[in-house]
């Protein structure tokens, strides 16, 4: 009886290895059936980037597909601002950290010899606004979408981020806010991090679960 466990044991544990090596090489051959599919599954959050500077004309294409997203009866209550000043994202960044007490949590970020801005260290930064309104939120992550797609088909890699916004409507950070001129009753929602990367990150683990078919 133990000798058939054993053997049964031992052919678990064999299939589960040949499974582990299948799943393996299966991840780093993975053919995508277009390259549309390969982009959006390929994207990943970028927090470290080089110092070269995005093309304009690579910039205007992104830009372009992000005015093109899908929008609410395409009212496109909407605002974007494209920070390519270095001595901006640098003086901001300053003031922020300057606003951010010494024993805050958010201080940590600062000791990290790899931090460069507020932005996840990025070159540039686009700011999204919006004109409050009932689907204005998802309009604009609609568009914050086809941004990082588009730009990840390009080449360049990007980092959506909602965790800066709130320094914009500090005392600090309002001349900050200010430079960015956006019209009248707009009101900053996300930001963009892009430039070309410096990291190769992981895939964070999605949660196939989350999806189920009703039949
Ligand atoms: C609405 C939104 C807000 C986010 N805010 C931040 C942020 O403030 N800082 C940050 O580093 N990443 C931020 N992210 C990036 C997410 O952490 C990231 O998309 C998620 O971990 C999945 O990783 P992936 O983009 O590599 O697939 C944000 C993403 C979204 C969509």
């Amino acid at each position: 009886m133990k000798k058939y466990f054993l053997l049964i044991a031992a052919c678990l544990f064999g299939l589960t290895a040949c499974d582990n090596a299948a799943q393996q090489e299966q991840e780093q051959e993975t053919t995508y059936p277009n390259e549309v599919i390969e982009t959006i599954m390929t994207r990943r959050s970028v927090r470290q980037y080089n110092d070269e500077p995005i093309p304009h004309e690579v910039m205007d294409k992104i830009l372009e597909c992000g005015i093109h997203a899908p929008n609410g009866m395409n009212a496109q209550r909407w605002e974007v601002r494209v920070v390519e000043s270095q001595k901006w994202i640098k003086d901001a960044t300053e003031a922020y950290k300057n606003s951010v007490p010494a024993d805050s949590p958010m201080a940590k970020q600062f000791e990290d010899p790899n931090f460069k801005n507020m932005f996840r260290n990025a070159t540039n930064v686009i700011f999204i606004s919006h004109r409050p309104g009932p689907c204005t939120q998802l309009d604009c992550g609609l568009m914050a979408g086809n941004m990082v797609n588009a730009a990840k088909s390009l080449g360049v890699s990007s980092v959506i981020m909602m965790g800066p916004i709130g320094f914009f409507s500090t005392e600090a950070g309002k001349p900050f806010l200010d430079a960015l001129a956006l019209s009248e009753g707009q009101e900053l929602l996300i930001c963009i991090g892009m430039g070309y990367s410096d990291e190769k990150p992981e895939t964070p683990e999605r949660k196939y679960s989350k999806v189920k078919y009703v039949q």
